[in-house]
């Protein structure tokens, strides 16, 4: 087992625990204050049998993204008062992003915040979404719109799991994974999972000590999410394909990488760099033809880290990627041409 420090700046500190039979461990580290244990999960995740010693109840949300509403945090209040959970009491989300966003959120709100922990059964969450303390949910108008930095006081990476992913689910979570070679992970592999998921998780670990609120270098790990979320956006409103959020964040990074080559940030060796780290783990990065810069603006603009002027994070020569601000469209549309033109 391999375990990696989370040490935010405004809370204990927490580990996450990567391997083989990691869910077995929640058993061991509940504490013995714990009286109960409500646990959130989805139909559509793999039961895992808790032997706890303590009152457990289990609530299972709806399946997918449509969990993460105001609604479905509602219900879930209820059901945590009427079993009675205390202040001593445990939280335990089991399940991918969509239920530790959730069940971080409903925990960081009861009673005013008491603990939870998450058991990641989805390479996205493993590496990303369980780690660092953003919870949240949904509003008609965007994802994330509502919700709170609530860390969990331990995960669980249990990569037995991952066995159980659809081939695009676990694909997904690789989109995410290239992300990482360029924040400073180069050399992540299939062949080394348990490994290459320690050191997502140790990055994105020293990031959220450096800059827990998203200030700063935080937002760094939106690489590839601006466009990417765009285009998730355009597929949520059915005007393109479908496409999940990893996907989404392979074909953003493609397109980010172009970008930056189109204002001279990087050079083609290091264009041929990002295609190289995302055919590694065989993702499809197409980008739709019929796709224009006018189809995504609406989403770009809206971007939360936009402030009013149109951002992206951008890789640099010899550097860490940074925040770009004040991007012309005019250079979007560049880079999306060079992506159309690139073999
Ligand atoms: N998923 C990006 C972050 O946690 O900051």
């Amino acid at each position: 087992m391999i375990s990696v420090r989370v040490d935010p700046p405004s809370t204990s500190p927490y580990d996450v625990y990567v391997g083989r039979h990691a869910a077995n461990m929640v058993n061991r580290s509940i504490g013995e204050e714990v009286r109960k244990v409500f646990v959130v999960s989805q139909s559509n995740i793999p039961q895992i049998e808790l032997s706890l010693d303590a009152e457990v109840q289990t609530v299972l949300v709806p399946d997918g993204e449509d969990a993460k509403s105001l609604e479905v945090v509602g219900d879930l209040l209820g059901r945590m008062s009427s079993f009675g959970l205390g202040r001593g009491d445990l939280v335990v989300a089991i399940g991918g992003g969509v239920v530790s966003d959730l069940g971080g959120f409903v925990a960081s709100i009861y009673l005013r915040g008491i603990r939870y922990q998450t058991v990641s059964t989805t390479l996205l969450g493993q590496i990303d979404a369980a780690i660092g303390g953003k919870t949240g949910v949904n509003l008609p108008t965007g994802k994330n719109l509502v919700g709170s930095f609530w860390h969990p006081s331990a995960v669980y990476c249990d990569t037995d799991l991952l066995d159980s992913l659809s081939e695009r689910e676990f694909k997904s979570g690789l989109g995410e994974m290239v992300k990482y070679e360029f924040l400073g992970a180069s050399g992540l592999s299939l062949e080394e999972l348990d490994e290459s998921i320690a050191r997502c998780a140790a990055l994105k670990a020293e990031f959220v000590r450096e800059d827990e609120r998203e200030d700063g270098r935080r937002a760094l790990l939106n690489y590839g999410h601006t466009f990417g979320h765009a285009l998730e956006s355009l597929g949520i409103a059915g005007r393109i394909e479908r496409i999940t959020h990893g996907e989404a964040v392979a074909k953003g990074i493609r397109f980010a990488a172009h970008l930056a080559h189109a204002m001279g940030r990087i050079s083609d060796v290091e264009l041929e760099e990002h295609y190289r780290a995302l055919l590694k783990f065989s993702l499809d990065v197409s980008i739709p033809r019929e796709v224009t810069i006018q189809d995504v603006m609406p989403f770009i603009s809206r971007d939360k880290k936009n402030r009013g002027s149109i951002t992206f994070v951008l890789a640099q020569s010899n550097h860490e990627p940074s925040v770009v601000r004040d991007v012309s469209v005019g250079e979007l549309e560049t880079a999306l041409n060079a992506v159309h033109r690139y073999l």
